[in-house]
């Protein structure tokens, strides 16, 4: 049986917990808040032990990075959801862990338990990626859906979408499309064998949709959804409104839609739960079946964000490139 070690018992690692232990012998787990033989608080008490794989579903802190670090280092397999972190550092974890000749997976830190990161993966051995779009935010689609649908509050929806553990501890990150951003940023980095920033998006939430804006789109026959989209030049998170009849516009609670654009293909799209424990470690757990290959940081994009779209802005409707939107504005 493979040794593995988890960082971080909250949410997710506890979920990871329960589905990996029939699976393998688990040697330690890391987290401060918890006492017994199997717990730990340090890392390097952890990583003493013989190990084949670490878990990491630490929150977004900037300790989680050094303990990343220490796991690669000693060419130890990192599995992680933790999309803010990977992301801040993809470019220094994919170099040390080809230094270190070990894998480093993160299904769980896109789309949740959808499994679009390998997807992503599979097909760009033999296709050639066009885009990547979606509903990437479980909190932000559940608050939306129960505005549209059940006539709910902003605050009420928001509330109960932190009390389902969708939402970050901060969730700012969700409601401002940070988060978002994070997981475009990786797909794109994925498919295209770059390190995208997010510096260099166009990043805007939820958090100032008007009633306006909601009005107008209810009586067109539109849904609002908080959409990340990115191609080789054009990077960005919006509130868009989507025509009821549309797939997107049906997505549901915390589910997540991801579509993949490619020259075979045209396009697919991936549905399923995009926050949530269960299905989180669930995705984790496929990372240890199935770890990503060898990851390039060899490519640079120009992320330009000139694409023309019509737009929304205070109820007139407008033509404008993606990096002239402001923040109140919704773009169709
Ligand atoms: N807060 C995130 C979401 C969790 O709501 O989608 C999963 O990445």
């Amino acid at each position: 049986m493979k040794k593995i070690a988890i960082l971080g018992y909250g949410t997710v690692g506890k979920q990871v917990y329960e589905q990996i232990k029939d699976k393998a012998e688990v040697v330690k787990i890391l987290d401060v808040r918890m006492k017994g033989d199997l717990f730990t608080e340090s890392i390097d008490e952890l990583l003493n032990n013989d190990i084949d794989t670490v878990f990491e579903c630490l929150p977004n802190i900037e300790i989680a990075y050094d303990y990343q670090k220490k796991v690669l280092e000693k060419g130890i397999d990192l599995i992680s959801s933790n999309k803010a972190i990977v992301k801040k550092h993809y470019g220094e974890l994919v170099k040390l862990s080809n230094e270190h000749d070990c894998h480093f997976s993160f299904e769980a830190a896109v789309g949740g338990g959808i499994p679009n990161l390998h997807t992503l993966l599979d097909m760009k051995k033999h296709d050639e990626i066009t885009y990547v779009k979606g509903i990437m935010n479980g909190t932000t689609n559940y608050i939306l859906d129960n505005v549209f649908n059940k006539g709910m509050s902003y605050e009420t929806a928001l509330n109960k979408a932190i009390e389902l553990g969708y939402a970050e501890a901060d969730y700012s990150s969700d409601v401002d499309g940070v988060d978002v951003a994070y997981k475009i940023a990786l797909s794109l980095s994925l498919a295209y064998d770059c390190n995208v920033d997010t510096d260099d998006m166009q990043i805007f939430g939820i958090r100032y949709l008007d009633e306006m804006a909601i009005e107008y789109a209810k009586s067109n026959g539109y849904v609002i959804k908080l959409i990340g989209y990115g191609d080789k030049d054009n990077a960005f998170v919006l509130p868009r409104f989507i025509k009821r009849e549309e797939v997107m516009a049906s997505i549901p609670m915390n589910y997540n839609c991801i579509e993949i654009g490619s020259r075979n293909q045209e396009s697919i799209k991936l549905i399923g739960q995009g926050a949530g424990g269960v299905p989180t470690a669930d995705a984790l757990v496929s990372d240890y079946y199935r770890p990503f290959d060898r990851l390039s940081i060899d490519n640079n994009l120009i992320i330009k964000n000139d694409m023309v779209c019509t737009v929304y802005v205070d109820g007139e409707i407008s033509k404008m490139k993606i990096s002239d939107i402001e923040k109140r504005d919704c773009f169709i």
